[in-house]
């Protein structure tokens, strides 16, 4: 079946609501770790999306793979895979206009995301130092985790190169919007693609922040824990039920998807496209807290509007001052390892 009619569908109501296609604008994206998870599926469905025309595909092992197995698909886009060796990573970046990183290793049952730290931030870093160099004026999209940690990393590299832009650094928390809309109609039997719960903070157990009240939404004791805990450790009931097989990947693949479509969208001029993310925020900056996610306007510059937490419930709020002290110690913790190890 059509393409378009897939990118209608899959990505819920942000989507629904505006979508109207056109390819015409040249549009390369990147996606780095692309042969892994979470890399497949989601060039798969970036393969499917009719405003990219070019997809470049990077990965230590396997890309090449990926891309001749995509590049069948009777969309127009074009499709390349990269390995180290050869054109490798430097003409896989170079014109593109988004790249997103769901390079790195994933949890097993028992890990934190922060147990992934010792591995995924020597990737993030080398990956963003190339990205730096060959399309600083990329949005970047940061997956791997920890988020958290990850997404300063990245802004370190690019600020010791000269060319750091906060409105173009994501890091990725849609997922968390996306489990949230879904457990939420779950509860209620609802239409799942008409929910749109807000999400703010940051990628890891306690810095997920689900504002239900916003949605106009009161959940009380018990129901009301049992959603927050599901919202907030949504990842672990999927690390556990890979069994040591790995974490979310076809949900997020949706995901980023869904993420890259919004940013192509308001590249392409669209107004009103809002997505929840994790940026470079003046939100709590006076609390030391440098990154927050909450509801993004984006447009044809990245960040166009950082939108306020807003109204929260006394309940949210307690949520809200774990997550930034967590979130804290999470961003320094990732500015403190690359200030050592750039
Ligand atoms: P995976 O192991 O299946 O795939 C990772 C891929 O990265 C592999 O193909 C590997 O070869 C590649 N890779 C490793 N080092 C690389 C490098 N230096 N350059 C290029 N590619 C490299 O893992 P996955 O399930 O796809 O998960 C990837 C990451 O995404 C994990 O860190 C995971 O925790 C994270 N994740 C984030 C979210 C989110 O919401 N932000 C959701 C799910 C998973
Ligand atoms: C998720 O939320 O599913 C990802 O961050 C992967 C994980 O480790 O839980």
């Amino acid at each position: 079946f059509a393409a378009r009619q897939i990118s209608q569908s899959v990505f819920g109501a942000v989507q629904r609501r505006t979508f109207s296609a056109t390819a015409s604008n040249a549009t390369k994206v990147a996606v780095l770790g692309a042969a892994g998870g979470i890399g497949q599926p989601l060039s798969l469905l970036l393969k499917l999306n009719p405003r990219v025309t070019e997809l470049a595909l990077y990965d230590i092992k396997g890309a090449p793979g990926v891309a001749a197995d995509i590049s069948h698909i009777n969309t127009k886009s074009t499709v390349k895979g990269y390995e180290p060796s050869g054109a490798g990573i430097k003409e896989c970046l170079t014109g593109a206009e988004i790249v997103l990183i769901p390079a790195g290793v994933p949890r097993k049952p028992g890990m934190t995301r922060d147990d992934l730290f010792n591995t995924n931030a020597s990737i993030v870093r080398d990956l963003a130092k190339a990205a730096a160099d060959a399309c600083p004026e990329a949005n970047i999209l940061v997956i791997a985790n920890p988020v958290n940690s990850t997404v300063p990393i990245t802004a370190e590299v690019f600020k010791s190169k000269g060319v750091y832009n906060p409105k173009r650094l994501f890091g990725v928390t849609t997922l968390d919007v996306v489990r949230a809309s879904r457990f939420i109609s779950q509860l209620k039997s609802t239409d799942p693609a008409t929910e749109n719960i807000t999400v703010v903070g940051g990628h890891s157990g306690a810095t997920i922040v689900p504002l239900l009240s916003q949605a106009g939404y009161t959940l009380e004791g018990a129901e009301r824990d049992e959603y927050i805990k599901r919202v907030q450790f949504g990842g672990d009931e999927v690390v556990q039920a890979k069994g040591g097989a790995g974490s979310a990947t076809l949900s997020m693949a949706m995901a980023g998807a869904r993420f890259a479509e919004s940013l192509l969208k308001a590249a392409q001029g669209q107004s009103g496209v809002v997505e929840p993310t994790y940026v470079d925020s003046p939100l709590y900056k006076d609390q030391g807290v440098t990154y927050f996610a909450s509801q993004v306007e984006l447009g044809p510059n990245g960040v166009e509007k950082i939108h306020p937490v807003g109204k929260v419930s006394e309940f949210e709020q307690g949520l809200l001052d774990v997550c930034l002290k967590d979130l804290k110690s999470n961003i320094e913790k990732g500015e403190k390892w690359v200030k050592e190890n750039m």
